[in-house]
């Protein structure tokens, strides 16, 4: 019987133990063995007795399950950074395989957490920290392992996605559907890590790491979040054949250099990514053999996520059983650059509110043009009799050459405002 200890019986916690339950036999035949749940670390007893939680197993003291010789695998759901890193590590130190959801973790102490598990020859795995219940993990390092990866490109975030599907379907703004999301429970009570781009980049880190096996962390990732789009933009978006939404993306350059990013994009209509709407996340993986391949599914929610860290679970058990461990570990074994930001170059939209008379837009076209900013398309809208909006899209420039031209024509009295620059994402893919 393989038995197991569970820190925190919160949302995913919940799933794990009703999954356990409620699909022992499956998982017991598929194992070859039992798992059976045998303690409980959570401070508030009440939410395990709910679930049929037997009193004699809820503990407060994480020494009664790292000490516990009878536990094989610990599985940390509590979250955070501290007090789960300890945890986590005095659980491996005592020879227990852990499993653990946690993002927030792995995208800060990866290296450490997978340093531990060697040193102590234990296995460490966790799906569910990206995607919640879509596999994505265990497909890049054991099914895709024999491709080369281009790109990885995810909509990670289930709560942005939401609001921007909302925005753009039901025509709502940004701060009304965010208060939907968190009425139906999708964004957080401090939705700033959904909306302000940083849980797809925790997301995004992990995915790089194990795509590019280089080790790549939150801090590596640049962010931008949505808080900046507007309806004009969404508006806009779909007159040109596009629609937004929050990417994060990977990549890897002939010469072995990373990207990691999360922002905006206009994404071109017809791109397996835009159908995706709603709370669904997808990562769309592009490898040398396999080609494009797009994983769908719900990224978070007690049961799902409970999917992935009960299918973690088993894997170890049959690793358990098998006598083996580490079969898969960390595959970061090289050390590649990763790019900043101002060294890449991307196609931009540009929407700008400038004075309508004669001249200004030979003046602006000026600027982008001793900037080395090619424009590829301009739509002008008046909007009051001295006044109109106007949206660029421009060819691949670089970074830096457009902010510098935004420098510049943020201080001409011609240009009112620069009211939105947002990337486009996928135009390079063959069906565009
Ligand atoms: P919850 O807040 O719902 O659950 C965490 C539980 O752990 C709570 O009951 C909490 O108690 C308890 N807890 C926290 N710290 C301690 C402690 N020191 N000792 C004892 N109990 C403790 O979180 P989730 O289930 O939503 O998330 C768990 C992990 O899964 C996180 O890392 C999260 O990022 C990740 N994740 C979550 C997803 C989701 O859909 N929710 C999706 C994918 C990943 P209290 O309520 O008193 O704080
Ligand atoms: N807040 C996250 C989301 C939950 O909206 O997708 C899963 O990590």
């Amino acid at each position: 019987m393989i038995k197991v200890g569970l820190l925190g019986c919160g949302t995913v916690g919940s799933g794990v133990v009703k999954l356990l339950g409620q699909n022992a036999n499956t998982i017991a035949n598929r194992t070859g063995d039992e798992i059976v749940l045998k303690r409980v670390l959570e401070r508030n007893a009440d939410k395990c007795l709910q679930l049929g939680v037997d009193a004699s197993m809820i503990t407060g003291d994480i020494n009664d399950i790292v000490n516990d010789k009878d536990i094989d695998i610990v599985v940390e759901l509590i979250g955070g950074i501290e007090p789960a890193f300890s945890f986590i590590i005095q659980a491996m130190k005592s020879g227990k395989h852990v499993v653990t959801a946690n993002k927030d973790l792995i995208a800060v102490k990866g290296a450490e957490l997978f340093a531990t598990a060697r040193e102590n020859n234990v296995d460490f795995y966790f799906e569910a920290s990206v995607a919640g219940g879509i596999p994505i993990i265990y497909p890049l390092k054991q099914s895709l392992a024999g491709n080369e990866i281009k790109e990885v490109i995810g909509i990670l975030n289930g709560t942005t996605n939401y609001i921007l599907t909302k925005m753009t379907k039901d025509g709502q703004d940004f701060d009304s559907v965010l208060a939907e999301a968190q009425k139906l429970g999708y964004a957080e009570a401090d939705p700033t890590s959904d909306v302000g781009g940083f849980d797809a980049a925790r997301k995004i880190a992990i995915l790089a790491s194990i795509a590019f096996n280089s080790r790549v962390t939150l801090d590596d990732v640049y962010v931008e979040g949505i808080t900046s789009i507007t309806s004009q933009d969404i508006k806009y978006a779909d007159e040109l054949g596009y629609v937004i939404k929050l990417l994060a993306i990977t990549k890897q350059d002939e010469k072995g250099q990373i990207q990691a990013r999360v922002h905006p994009a206009f994404l071109p209509a017809n791109h397996p990514l835009a159908g995706v709407n709603d709370v669904f996340n997808a990562v769309f993986v592009v490898g040398d053999a396999v080609g494009e391949i797009m994983h769908y599914g719900r990224g978070a929610g007690m049961m799902p996520t409970g999917s992935a860290v009960v299918g973690d679970i088993i894997e170890i058990s049959r690793n358990i059983l098998h006598n083996i461990s580490i079969r898969v570990g960390c595959t970061c074994y090289e050390n590649k650059k990763i790019l900043d930001i101002n060294e890449l170059s991307a196609k931009f939209y540009i929407r700008m509110t400038v004075k309508d008379r004669p001249g200004v837009l030979a003046g602006i076209a000026g600027v982008f043009g001793n900037n080395n900013v090619s424009i590829a398309s301009v739509l002008q809208k008046t909007t009051e009799s001295d006044r109109a909006e106007l949206i660029l899209i421009t060819h691949k420039v670089q970074e830096k050459d457009l902010k510098d031209s935004l420098t510049v024509l943020k201080g001409m009295s011609i240009v009112g405002k620069i009211d939105n620059v947002i990337r486009l994402e996928g135009t390079d893919r063959e069906d565009n």
